[in-house]
């Protein structure tokens, strides 16, 4: 198989032709695949009607899929139980309203976040497949976060150098107001702390790691203090010179790198459907800091 890389912003996102993901990959297309990956931070292939197992398979080459541990909002597949759902329509092809618990917490993923960051070892990266897609809006937009540290202005750069910031998955429930974890899925993710700048472990490459929704705490600042630095990050992160807004094609899957890259999703009309299917590659190591 030959690959072709195409870039598509001059800060990350690339898209990969000649690769179809339904068939046996030889490593060395894998190799390709991972290094454009790690040039790009966001590789966009096109045309992939891929099932969900078949989904699972092209992501193992990559690491382990990770299993939702939450079950009691059913963003997880009962299907395929390493598939989240990031969807308006349920497994049964019902459309969800917006005031529906699971479209509340997916609501929180228009704010600027890394998947996975409330984990111990945060996840290395996501593959995500549009099978409806919206037209109305819907647009996921990523973030070059090696650029934005680079860029930093000293003022912010002393705030975060050697810092930790606090990653809590149930901050959500609290963001949009959406059910709290159960007491059981409280106990299997208690927040976690990890440097606010960190090194990638394969590029060697410093860049920030924040977080606008799992983010409640920021050693040694006040809350408040703490909540302002975050939204001041953001704001200088996302700037269109960082930035990738990927326009979603029927069965296009993209995959990104979640310890270099942040993203949010832009919202559409909710009685558009949209009905994405994931997957997260479970992180292998803590993170290091820069
Ligand atoms: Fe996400």
């Amino acid at each position: 198989m030959t690959i072709t890389i195409k870039q598509r912003h001059p800060a990350l996102g690339a898209e990969v032709s000649g690769i179809d993901m339904r068939l046996p990959l030889e490593p060395a297309t894998v190799q390709a695949v991972m290094d454009a990956w790690m040039k790009h931070l966001v590789l966009v292939f096109p045309n992939q009607r891929v099932s969900d197992a078949e989904h699972v398979v092209f992501t193992r080459h990559f690491g382990e899929p990770e299993i939702f541990h939450q079950t009691s909002l059913h963003l997880r597949s009962d299907r395929v139980r390493e598939i989240f759902l990031v969807s308006n329509v349920d497994e049964t092809g019902r459309l969800m309203t917006p005031a529906e618990p699971s479209q509340k917490q997916l609501s929180s993923s228009r704010q600027w976040h890394t998947d996975s960051s409330y984990r111990p070892m945060p996840s290395v990266g996501s593959l995500l497949h549009g099978i409806e897609i919206s037209r109305t809006g819907g647009i996921t937009q990523f973030i070059n976060m090696y650029m934005v540290y680079d860029d930093l202005p000293d003022s912010l750069r002393r705030q975060v150098e050697g810092r930790k910031a606090r990653h809590d998955f149930s901050m959500l429930s609290r963001l949009v107001g959406s059910p709290p974890p159960t007491p059981a899925e409280q106990a299997a993710m208690p927040p976690v702390w990890h440097p606010m700048v960190r090194r990638h472990p394969v590029t060697g490459r410093k860049s920030l790691y924040i977080s606008s929704i799992y983010n409640d705490a920021i050693e040694g600042m006040e809350e408040t203090v703490a909540r302002r630095l975050v939204e001041e990050l953001t704001e200088f992160a996302a700037q269109p010179k960082y930035m990738y807004r990927h326009v979603w094609e029927p069965h296009d899957v993209l995959m990104w790198d979640n310890r270099c890259t942040v993203h949010a999703v832009t919202p559409h009309d909710p009685m558009e459907r949209r009905g994405m299917h994931r997957t997260t590659i479970v992180g292998r190591e803590p993170v290091t800091a820069g």
